[in-house]
């Protein structure tokens, strides 16, 4: 069922093997696959309410198993897992545009809300990005209502770049980030 996925083809040798750290205890963040589909498909679902009233993640919530699974494959994305112990209660997915550039991709599981844990978890991503990756820009795009959000990136150091129709464009500018 999971043979017709595409290779992480961008990427270099070793990729996945990464546990990124966090100054969290307990809290740590490792590459996900389709092996991790089910995990992330149960936190998915007893989060719906908390994951969609932005109208964003409808496509998240309403995916199966084995679109999950091809979602985490994809050539172009590091989907981190971000890890409570052993439990996992959210994904940061870091998405490589090419020279440099970076956008991320984050959520997380409703029961873990409202306690730094995103934060941290997006921290941990930046450095790997900065330090394993070359990235120079990173990019968030948020829903102007989705005030969580703008308030997460920007208390991490990123910018408002762009303001349109339906979304506000974050940037990061790694090379003078201050963690
Ligand atoms: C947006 C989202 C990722 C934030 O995740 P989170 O883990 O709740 O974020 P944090 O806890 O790090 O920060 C949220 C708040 O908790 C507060 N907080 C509580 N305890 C904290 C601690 N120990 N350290 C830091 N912040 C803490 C923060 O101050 C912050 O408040 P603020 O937004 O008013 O400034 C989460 O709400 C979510 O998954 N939403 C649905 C999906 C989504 O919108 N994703 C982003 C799409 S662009």
């Amino acid at each position: 069922m999971f043979q017709m996925w595409k290779p992480r083809l961008i990427l270099p040798p070793g990729v996945g093997a990464e546990v990124l750290g966090t100054d969290v205890d307990g809290l740590t963040l490792r590459i996900l696959s389709h092996k991790d589909a089910a995990a992330v498909m149960a936190l998915v679902q007893a989060s719906r309410e908390h994951l969609t009233p932005h109208g964003d993640y409808t496509d998240l919530v309403d995916r199966d198993l084995a679109a999950h699974g091809a979602a985490l494959e994809q050539a172009d994305e590091e989907p981190f897992g971000v890890f409570l112990k052993d439990e996992l209660v959210g994904t940061v997915s870091l998405i490589h545009y090419g020279n440099g550039v970076f956008g991320l991709g984050y959520w997380i599981g409703a029961a873990y809300r409202g306690r730094g844990l995103m934060t941290e978890a997006i921290a941990a991503v930046i450095r790997f990005a900065r330090d394993s990756r070359n990235a120079v820009a990173i990019w968030a795009g948020i829903k102007p209502v989705n005030s969580a959000s703008c308030h997460l990136v920007d208390r991490l150091g990123f910018r408002l770049a762009r303001e349109q129709d339906t979304h506000l464009s974050y940037c990061l500018d790694v090379a003078t980030w201050r963690e």
